[in-house]
């Protein structure tokens, strides 16, 4: 549908983007859901799951990070041990496989050859293969034995952004419908919570005035900028870093909470700013260590936390969503700070420089 990609009246592909996250959550809720209202998946996705010891996930990118949190998902909700590979890593040290995998490739546009080149190796030893994709018919969706589709309509914009929040959407229905095949008892019900996911996307692209002057504040004036979390909230940091890298050129990286004080701390200076997630009540208190740690040593907090768990020195508040799903909606903030750091420094935000949106060539 050619409207799907007009701009309209939004002033980049991006902040179109983003703003249509809710839409997106809704589709796929819509999409995954049977007439009985439960959620639903091919029977032989399904039994590739139930038949597989261990899952590869095979990605590159914001979708890597996508297959960080969705590891969290299986792993949690069905109870499979998960790895996660980076593609163009995977070839050089394959590790000793399982006797029964299913290799997970995460990829938006099913196009990227490093990805592709695990498939065709994987395939040739004989192992089972699912694509996660936004594109059908695309390459990674042909050669893999079965395909999910995200349903977030064309992404047009470098920088990945409701592709990532659909990928986590289609990984936590995956393991819910998997858990559900096993008799497991989930304790919460999935189609409501990511019915309450979508309400909290509208609810924070509705904030974006609050959250330009967030990163004005922080990183109009910078070099460089520090993502912290610990547990899954460190995964949404990485890929918050990623996006401000991507398009405002500002080095950014993510690090776990823990990990600060073996190496990173020594690069803190005056005013340095440190973006810290706090949307995990298991270490609430301790990510909120290290950011006591970073502010004696002159950084520039700001804490993103989530409702139930702020506290007065937090930027900016999330609304409550349930505590495995907080990536789809912590992510939003990243989103936007990396657009409006881009916008202030007058960058190209939809074609940042030397990037390209499908990578074919490995
Ligand atoms: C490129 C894009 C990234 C994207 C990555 C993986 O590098 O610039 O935004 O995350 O490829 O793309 P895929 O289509 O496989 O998800």
């Amino acid at each position: 549908d050619a409207s799907d990609i007009e701009k309209g009246t939004y002033p980049h592909y991006m902040l179109k983007e983003i703003d249509e996250q809710p839409l997106v959550m809704r589709k796929i809720i819509q999409t995954y859901q049977n007439e009985q209202g439960e959620l639903t998946i091919a029977p032989e996705i399904i039994n590739a799951m139930n038949d597989s010891d261990r899952v590869y996930i095979i990605a590159a990118g914001t979708s890597y990070h996508a297959g960080l949190v969705g590891k969290q998902f299986i792993e949690k909700i069905a109870k499979i041990p998960v790895e996660v590979h980076v593609a163009s890593e995977f070839g050089y040290n394959m590790p000793l496989l399982s006797d029964k995998p299913l290799f997970i490739f995460i990829s938006q546009s099913g196009e990227t050859a490093d990805s592709r080149a695990v498939l065709v190796s994987v395939k040739e030893l004989g192992h089972r293969t699912l694509t996660i994709t936004n594109v059908p018919g695309s390459t990674l969706s042909r050669e893999a034995d079965y395909t999910l589709l995200l349903h977030a309509g064309p992404e047009i914009a470098v920088a990945s952004t409701k592709a990532y929040t659909a990928q986590l959407a289609v990984l936590s229905i995956l393991a819910e419908v998997t858990a559900k095949s096993r008799n497991y008892t989930l304790g919460f019900d999935l189609v409501h919570e990511l019915g309450i996911v979508a309400n909290a996307m509208e609810v924070l692209c509705d904030s974006k005035e609050l959250i330009e002057h967030i990163s004005r504040e922080f990183l109009s004036v910078t070099r460089n900028a520090f993502f912290i979390g610990r547990s899954v909230d460190h995964y949404v940091g990485l890929e918050g870093a990623l996006k401000l890298k991507e398009i405002s050129y500002i080095q950014a990286e993510g690090f776990a909470g823990g990990e600060l004080k073996h190496g990173t701390i020594a690069l803190i200076e005056e005013g340095t700013p440190i973006i810290a997630l706090a949307t995990q009540e298991s270490v609430n208190l301790s990510i909120r260590g290290n950011v006591k740690e970073v502010v004696a040593r002159g950084a520039n907090p700001c804490i993103i936390s989530m409702k139930g768990l702020e506290m007065d020195e937090d930027s900016f508040v999330i609304p409550e969503v349930h505590e495995l799903l907080t990536p789809l909606i912590s992510v939003i903030p990243m989103q936007l700070i990396a657009y409006y750091a881009a916008l202030h420094r007058d960058c190209d935000v939809d074609k940042p420089r030397n990037l390209a949106k499908s990578v074919t060539v490995e």
